[in-house]
């Protein structure tokens, strides 16, 4: 079987000068048509169509794009450059279900753990390549996103990560940094990978109104997090304040405790207010984070690239606004010396944000 699927591989050598060079770009055909930079890629693209029927309801940038991207997180980020954690992007969160799902911080992964269990048996993939792939293709559901990478060859992980690995949206601003530094990402790293707050809603931090998003847009890969997170809060959207929230500026809409303290916080306030509409900063800072991301505690030398089995996102055509009645005079600004981008407001009266279906 192995002999029919190579021969069905026509590799295409490219110019000479690149055959002279050490490192020779090559491009295979697959046997379904696909192109790639590595045979070893061919076998993923039919688990891409099969992720996107089974999971993510035909390539939508729904609850399960959402959570598949919350879920690659809890995994990679058990792990400490100094040791004593866990494997890092391993997939034990899939594998050791029963242990890391009793953790406090991986309240509301339960759902897309069962979700994603059954499509998972179908695959022939480690845990850790499918949490990651499953991130990856989610992603670029989502219009506005980068195409993330996705590194090929993650071996079985070996157990469960400790508890107490995950932020919390309680956790002081000097614990979250902390922790983010622990894993090997600096300030900056970590406001970027909160970009990811720009398709995210919650579940559980009040279980009154699951599916509650953090910005009116969840389904776009925007920078309008960073913009609504910078606005007065005046109202809890669901039974009251709960834990790991603060008060938020729209109906409908969550403001995480921690997202508004890393916003107001002298080692972090520039570097979120820098993302405020300028998209190509996001994508590019979040792409660069989440490929550290997902292969920490990885032998990267052992993986393969196979970022071109990950489908290409649409464009957000941009710019972005303010939601209607919301201007300049509803900003709390931290960081004085980024200047704020002119915003235009949507017309009309406060929206009231829908939440994410399917929650
Ligand atoms: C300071 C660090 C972080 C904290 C405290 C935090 C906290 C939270 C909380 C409390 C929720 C809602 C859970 C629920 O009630 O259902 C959430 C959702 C989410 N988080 Fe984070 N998070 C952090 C960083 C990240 C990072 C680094 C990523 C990815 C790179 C991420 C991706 C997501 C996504 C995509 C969701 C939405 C899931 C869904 O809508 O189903 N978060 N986060
Ligand atoms: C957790 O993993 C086990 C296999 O280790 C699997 O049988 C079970 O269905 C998983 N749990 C959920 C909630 O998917
Ligand atoms: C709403 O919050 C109150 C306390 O603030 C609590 O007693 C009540 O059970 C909550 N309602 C629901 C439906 O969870």
């Amino acid at each position: 079987m192995a002999f029919t699927r190579l021969s069905a591989i026509v590799v295409l050598a490219l110019g000479a000068s690149q055959i002279a060079n050490a490192a020779i770009t090559k491009r295979v055909t697959c046997a379904s048509g696909h192109v790639t930079a590595n045979a070893a890629c061919c076998a993923l693209f039919p688990m891409v169509d099969i992720l996107q029927d089974q999971l993510f309801d035909g390539a939508e940038c729904g609850e399960e794009a959402h959570s598949a991207l919350r879920i690659s997180f809890h995994d990679a980020i058990g792990f400490s450059l100094h040791g004593g954690k866990g494997g890092g992007a391993d997939g034990s969160i899939l594998a050791f279900n029963s242990t890391e799902l009793q953790f406090h911080a991986n309240g509301g992964i339960d759902d897309i753990v069962a979700s994603q269990f059954p499509v998972f048996q179908q695959l022939d993939l480690s845990a850790g390549d499918f949490i990651h792939l499953a991130a990856a293709v989610g992603v670029a559901n989502c219009p506005g996103a980068p195409r993330l990478k996705f590194m090929f060859g993650r071996p079985p992980p070996k157990a469960a990560a400790p508890d107490l690995t995950v932020p919390e949206p309680t956790d002081s601003v000097t614990k979250i940094l902390e922790r983010f530094a622990d894993a090997g990402f600096s300030p900056q790293e970590a406001v970027a990978l909160l970009s990811s707050h720009t398709i995210a809603a919650a579940d559980v931090v009040d279980v009154t109104i699951p599916g509650t998003p953090f910005d009116s847009t969840a389904g776009t890969f925007d920078t309008q997090v960073f913009l609504e997170v910078l606005l007065k809060g005046t109202a809890f959207p669901g039974n009251g304040s709960q834990a790991g929230e603060v008060l938020s500026p729209l109906a409908g809409e969550m403001r995480l405790q921690s997202d508004f303290a890393i916003s107001q916080d002298p080692r972090t306030a520039c570097f979120w207010q820098a993302m405020v509409n300028d998209q190509n900063r996001m994508v590019t800072e979040f792409k660069d984070a989440m490929a550290k991301l997902q292969v920490l505690g990885q032998n990267t030398r052992k993986l393969v690239d196979c970022s071109d089995v990950v489908p290409v996102p649409q464009p957000f055509a941009g710019p972005i606004k303010f939601p209607a009645s919301f201007s300049n005079k509803d900003l709390q600004l931290a960081c004085k010396n980024v200047r704020f981008p002119n915003i235009a407001t949507v017309a009309g009266p406060a929206p009231t944000v829908a939440p994410v279906p399917g929650s």
